[in-house]
């Protein structure tokens, strides 16, 4: 069955909504995105997902689409439309439709999609079993902070850590990890908690801010520092957060058993906190 999405002001069939062979986000990767999750059919972290929104687009000079202050009832309708009761929305924003050119066009809309995904997100395989990741080098621009679709290199680290029969990638930049290729990274050493302090070089994550003041709340040493190859490897436990993953913990980094090989409890008691959490704060 075809999903609901919506595209600039309607709701429509998926396969009836159509943007422009010149929209810039086709022709330049001029559009930023976000995920949010949907438990219980309610919206995770809507306000940070919204703040940080917001933030890329005044960094990228971009204009905010008409539809924007309605945002918060479009992915209501959406989820309510879709019947999604787990899942995730993204919400994507292009500088919209111009004659090529690099310059920034000055009378351009905004082009606002946004289309719901079913996934399940409780006790999925890899919160049980943790992942295993690889390095990979970190060949990403230096505006990491902003969350835009230039996602080809991403998409890369994935296909290199499929080819390896593991789940994902870790970036390395300067023998120090910067991040997962589509999530925030931790390890554990000795009851710390450590990940790469807030930069240019990261992503902000939404869900690494809540799971670090969870994690203070819960008596929990946190340490906003970078981290290196040697130090993942050898570290106590590791895992990852984002918004589609929670807080999933990781057994293996380069080829290196983490802790046991299993799900470390430092990584189980944060995603059960994270998701009681997220059951009361869903709207
Ligand atoms: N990715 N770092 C990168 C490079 C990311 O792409 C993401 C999110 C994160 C985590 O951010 P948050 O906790 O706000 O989701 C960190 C999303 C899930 C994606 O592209 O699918």
């Amino acid at each position: 069955m075809s999903r609901t999405v919506f595209l600039n002001g309607q709701y429509l069939p998926e396969e009836d909504a159509k943007i422009s062979i010149f929209d810039r986000g086709f022709l330049m990767a001029d559009g930023v995105y976000e995920v949010v999750s949907v438990l219980d059919g309610k919206l995770l972290e809507f306000d940070g997902h919204l703040a940080r929104l917001e933030r890329s687009l005044n960094e990228l000079e971009m204009g905010k689409p008409k539809d924007y202050d309605d945002l918060l009832e479009i992915n209501r309708e959406l989820v309510r439309l879709n019947n999604i009761e787990s899942g995730r929305v993204y919400w994507q924003i292009t500088r919209g439709a111009a004659d090529r050119d690099f310059v920034y066009p000055k009378d351009a809309e905004p082009t606002l999609v946004l289309f719901t995904q079913e996934a399940g997100l409780i006790d999925t395989p890899a919160s049980k079993t943790g992942i295993k990741v690889i390095f990979a080098d970190d060949l990403r621009w230096h505006r990491r902070d902003i969350k835009t679709v230039q996602l080809l290199y991403p998409s890369m680290c994935k296909m290199m850590a499929k080819a390896a029969g593991k789940h994902d990638a870790w970036l390395v930049e300067d023998g120090k990890i910067t991040e997962g290729s589509s999530n925030n990274a931790y390890i554990v050493k000795d009851g710390q908690i450590i990940t790469r302090e807030l930069s240019n070089d990261i992503l902000h994550g939404i869900t690494r801010n809540s799971v670090l003041r969870l994690a203070k709340e819960a008596q929990l040493q946190v340490v906003e520092r970078s981290f290196t190859e040697e130090e993942a490897r050898n570290a106590d436990e590791a895992f990852i957060t984002s918004a589609t993953t929670f807080v999933q913990p990781v057994v293996e980094i380069d080829n290196a058993q983490i802790g046991d090989g299993t799900p470390g409890p430092i990584a189980k008691r944060l995603l059960e906190i994270y998701i009681e959490e997220s059951r009361k704060t869903g709207i």
